[in-house]
């Protein structure tokens, strides 16, 4: 990779979908510990109460992500393990825990970037304060990321904000197949605004910290082509991308929502206050992309391979007047995904030339294999091929296009819990023995370390 030395490739995880340790040293409960308990939410009614057990062999895992031979590890702290109910007292022995694996990474030489907000929030906030719905959330939310900032601003020197916002939104209040489960055609933008809001105020508190170090946003996006060159399914493409990555970007570099989706929503869509447009705008050094697929789009439903509207974007797809496709060559992941490396390509350069080249980290990219016995998943080929040809179509993007990437983090470290696919769904570099606990590295562990190796 000609950037070299900006770039740093790394792996990353969620603190719910690793940790485990549900119940233990003062941790609060979280609206994934309810909802993973909740009979009939989970395949296999698996639970998040053990995962990985990350939080007792965190050692052995960072022995195994610096063998990996990665620059950076991407990992989310547990808002309830810090404050467990939300917004009251600090529990030491949470903050404690993120020192410890804070400081065993950079004696590794490993440098920690690190997410405030990965969908675990305070079952009390869901509770007390109707969860996101609310403003008093995004309150909370400030008050927790100082702390975060204070306690570990010295050493953590890349921060982000919330993991995709679209997946809270949408999936957990729009279709319900995600915590808290609630189904409604206008909370998702209610959501949307509030974590949004959220997001301003943590940024406006590390920036008045005078914090060194970076503060962006992880933001997930499936790519859009045009089905045809005609200019309905051109502009199909481009308004479901700015619904997509655009109603949660657009907010934090311009202060504003994007047009189509004020003019389409009209006053289902809450409007900025001049102040918050202030505080919002310009409040990411950096956009994080998460990104899994691509499909179609157009405006006629008579298209081959369509996609469902609940595999493709949602709650909102009425709202996008959108119909996707796929193309029937493409391969498919145990997910469903389709595996088309240069929608990658075009979603990179997409963002550059919105964001007017504002930085851009890839914070997650991956896939699954729903491989349940050690022998065949290690033997995991196809997730290495997969990360060779995403890898390249983004240095396709460096180099032949000139987009900024800074970095690129591969979901996952390791096989854990996969929200409502519970273990039945491994993305892991590793896999992970949810009987013993033993991790074995794949095919693909190696794989991606000869990718860093020779870039
Ligand atoms: C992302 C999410 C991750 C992981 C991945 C694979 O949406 O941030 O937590 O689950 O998808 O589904």
């Amino acid at each position: 990779m000609s950037a070299k030395e900006n770039f740093i490739w790394g792996v990353a995880t969620a603190a719910h979908q690793v940790e485990g340790a549900w119940l233990e040293d003062g941790k609060g409960l979280n609206i994934w510990d309810a909802y993973s308990h909740t009979p009939g939410k989970i395949t296999n009614e698996d639970t998040s109460a053990v995962a990985c057990d990350h939080y007792h062999r965190y050692e052995e895992d960072v022995d195994l992500i610096s063998d990996l031979g990665v620059g950076g590890y991407r990992f989310s702290i547990s808002w309830a393990r810090i404050l467990p109910d939300g917004k009251g007292a600090v529990n030491q022995k949470g903050i404690d825990f993120y020192n410890r694996l804070i400081d065993g990474l950079l004696a590794k030489g490993v440098t920690p970037f690190v997410t405030l907000y990965h969908w675990d929030l305070p079952l009390a906030l869901q509770m007390e304060d109707d969860g996101w719905l609310s403003y008093r959330t995004a309150e909370a939310f400030a008050r927790y990321a100082e702390v975060c900032f204070e306690a570990f601003g010295d050493r953590v020197k890349h921060w982000m904000t919330f993991n995709e916002n679209w997946c809270t939104a949408v999936l957990g209040n729009g279709t319900g197949l995600f915590a808290p489960g609630r189904v409604s055609d206008d909370e998702p933008y209610i959501v949307a605004h509030n974590l949004l809001l959220a997001h301003g105020l943590a940024v406006k508190a590390y920036r008045d910290g005078h914090y060194e170090g970076q503060i962006g946003i992880a933001n997930n996006c499936d790519f859009r082509e045009p089905l045809t060159d005609s200019d309905e399914d051109r502009a199909a493409a481009q308004e479901s991308l700015e619904f997509f990555y655009g109603w949660l970007t657009d907010p934090v570099v311009f202060g504003e929502y994007p047009a189509i989706m004020r003019e389409r929503l009209g006053d289902r869509l809450p409007e900025f206050t001049p102040e918050q447009k202030q505080l919002l705008k310009g409040s990411a050094d950096f956009l994080g992309l998460n990104h899994y697929t691509t499909h179609y789009a157009s405006r006629t439903d008579q298209v081959e391979n369509a996609v469902s509207s609940e595999d493709g974007n949602g709650g909102i797809s009425d709202d996008q007047q959108v119909v996707l496709s796929s193309d029937s060559d493409w391969p498919v992941t145990s997910m469903g995904w389709f595996v088309v490396p240069w929608g990658f390509r075009k979603m990179l350069n997409w963002i550059h030339e919105r964001y007017n080249g504002l930085p851009i980290y890839v914070t997650e990219n991956g896939t699954a294999l729903a491989n349940n016995d050690v022998e065949t998943a290690i033997d995991d080929t196809e997730r290495a091929e997969f990360i060779q040809s995403y890898t390249n179509a983004m240095k396709e993007a460096i180099e032949e296009d000139g987009v900024d990437v800074r970095g690129y983090f591969c979901w996952t470290l390791m096989d854990n819990f996969e929200w409502t696919r519970g273990y039945d769904m491994r993305f892991g570099l590793i896999f992970c023995d949810f009987e013993t606990l033993e991790r074995t590295p794949k095919a693909s562990y190696y794989a991606y370390r000869e990718i860093i190796q020779s870039s």
